[in-house]
């Protein structure tokens, strides 16, 4: 489960937690409205490793807040009102983030939610192309999508969408939350397909631990912003900035996106052993040290025996488990992990044959 996919760099890493003591030591509190050393130093280490040309940044405190503001910063930089999201897509549970979540299950008791948000096929560019219009101020997409099931974009598809943005004038936000930081094996999953966002929202692991997101946009994007637009109280707190740029030089010089794309690579290899010994398992699929895990029946018991057993286990829907893992995993903690569900997937299958 790997802290829900927060751990990149383990739990209580010792850079991190040495960054948190010392910055502890300085000052806990300082408000955005003035300026800090270790904010100002996370706001260049960002601009460095973002996608080409997001040099700009508004920090918050989670991953739903970073949605909350790419959606504001895509309406007041193009003036327009509607959102394009996807099915099957997971962007968080405040009420804007929530209006951009495909899953009904999350949404139906808050209904009516924020007004001009749209839907289109995961992966159908048709579909986009036709629900995107002058109207449209960003399309927002996971370029693999977490939450509904670790599906990848299908070849092709994040090049048309950002085609289609551009043709449309719509910008487009990129929901790194999940992918990013390494985590699927190059800094950015965007990488892997080619394209560049003009927004990216970054959270989850970016703090080793401790709360903080990011919102990123090009110059000229996040200049339509004026003070006072948007705002957090706690947000680029100094203490969660300290623990992100030690988090940050840690993935950089360990290498961690190379070595998630390695581990990734044996990680997969093992579930497919897995695969080809038990029928009741459909499919293996992922990024690096993403990995979905596709069974034919509800994986609740398998879930609730790995505990016993010693993996906690995470989930993405009735039937497939999600592998996130920390990026510092090594191939024998892989094997034992790959050994325990080996088993536990056996036992699943004797009960459903009995
Ligand atoms: C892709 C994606 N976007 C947004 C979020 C929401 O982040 P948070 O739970 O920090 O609000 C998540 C959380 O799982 C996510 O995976």
């Amino acid at each position: 489960m790997g802290g829900y996919g927060v751990a990149l760099v383990g739990h209580s890493n010792p850079k991190v937690v040495e960054a948190i003591v010392k910055q502890s030591e300085k000052i806990i509190t300082c408000h955005s409205s003035l300026y800090n050393e270790a904010r100002a130093e996370l706001v260049e280490k960002l601009a460095k490793l973002a996608p080409k040309g997001l040099t700009k940044t508004f920090f918050s405190n989670s991953g739903a807040e970073a949605v909350e503001a790419a959606i504001k910063i895509a309406k007041k930089h193009t003036a327009r009102t509607q959102i394009v999201a996807m099915s099957g897509g997971y962007h968080g549970k405040t009420l804007g983030a929530l209006s951009a979540t495909w899953n009904p299950k999350y949404r139906e008791a808050f209904q009516p939610l924020v007004p001009d948000f749209a839907f289109s096929q995961f992966g159908n560019v048709e579909k986009l192309g036709e629900t995107v219009s002058n109207k449209t101020a960003a399309v927002i997409v996971e370029p693999i999508q977490g939450e509904g099931g670790v599906h990848l974009a299908p070849e092709g598809f994040l090049p048309e969408v950002r085609k289609i943005c551009n043709e449309s004038g719509a910008l487009l936000i990129f929901d790194e939350i999940q992918t990013g930081l390494g985590r699927t094996g190059r800094m950015w999953a965007a990488e892997h397909y080619g394209v560049v966002p003009d927004v990216m929202c970054v959270a989850k692991g970016l703090g080793g631990g401790v709360p903080i997101a990011a919102t990123l946009a090009r110059d000229e994007v996040m200049a339509s912003m004026k003070v006072g637009d948007h705002s957090t109280t706690f947000g680029g707190n100094p203490v969660a900035c300290a623990a992100a740029n030690a988090t940050l030089d840690y993935i950089v010089n360990q290498k961690l996106p190379d070595r998630a794309a390695e581990m990734g690579y044996f990680f997969m290899q093992k579930l497919e052993e897995i695969k080809r010994k038990h029928p009741i398992v459909r499919e293996v699929r992922g990024k690096g040290l993403m990995i979905g895990f596709e069974m034919k029946f509800d994986i609740r018991n398998i879930l609730m025996n790995g505990l016993g057993r010693g993996v906690i286990l995470l989930y993405s829907g009735r039937n497939i488990l999600r592998f996130l893992p920390p990026l510092v995993i090594t191939k024998e903690q892989v094997s034992k992990a790959a050994g325990i569900l080996d088993n536990l997937v056996a036992d699943e299958e004797k009960s459903k044959k009995q």
